[in-house]
């Protein structure tokens, strides 16, 4: 039986959480052709989970790019380590950190945030944090659950975030808010550019 919803993941397991990033691949080319992806580029990877976001980002960027998978679980890292074995893709580089305290120097000039802030207490100083990580022009793209929506997917409505909250935080953090778009009745995404 499915457990309740908590933050901290620990009403799942890393294997249902890469049979439900599979189940909203169809979202994808819109978050990497907001990103104006192409092989070669360096692009950050926010609360990546068990990966099958970053496998798909590692595709686009191709072996010469860069993707780095943060994540809070090393658990969900250490998923992703296997795959990215059998696979032998070697151009994901895995974090274990706290993406609002995160620290480096990674060259990046995009980011993807999906379905991670509503798993966050402060998703204000991820995107902070974003802002001291990133140069002037980066892209990022954040993709949420819609508090509006059916909820017959997803989290609950309760702890959903919504668009206007998040196009706030962005602003407040020093990114220009270039377009929100209804990806699905339960999806939206947020496209945005660090500021000067
Ligand atoms: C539902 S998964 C989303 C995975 C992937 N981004 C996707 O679109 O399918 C949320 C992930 O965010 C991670 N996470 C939540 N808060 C975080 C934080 N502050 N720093 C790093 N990772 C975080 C969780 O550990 C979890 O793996």
């Amino acid at each position: 039986m499915e457990q309740p919803f908590q933050k901290d993941m620990s009403h799942t397991t890393w294997d249902k959480v890469y049979a439900r990033q599979g189940l909203r691949a169809d979202l994808m080319p819109e978050w990497f052709e907001a990103l104006a992806l192409k092989a070669g580029d360096r692009v950050l990877e926010v609360g990546a989970g068990p990966g099958y976001v970053s496998l798909a980002l590692a595709e686009r960027v191709g072996p010469q790019g860069v993707v780095y998978a943060i994540d809070r679980s090393a658990d969900a890292l250490a998923y992703l380590e296997k795959l990215q074995a059998a696979r032998g893709i070697s151009q994901i580089q895995r974090l274990v950190a706290d993406a609002a305290t995160l620290d480096g120097n990674f060259a990046a000039t995009s980011a993807l945030i999906t379905m991670v802030l509503h798993h966050t207490d402060d998703p204000a100083a991820i995107l902070r944090n974003l802002h001291r990580l990133l140069p002037t022009g980066a892209r990022i793209v954040i993709g949420e659950f819609d508090p509006e929506g059916p909820c017959e997917i997803g989290p609950p409505r309760r702890v959903r975030l919504a668009p206007d909250k998040v196009r706030g935080w962005c602003e407040a953090a020093g990114f220009r808010v270039a377009e929100e778009r209804h990806q699905s009745p339960e999806h939206y995404m947020i496209v945005a550019e660090r500021a000067p």
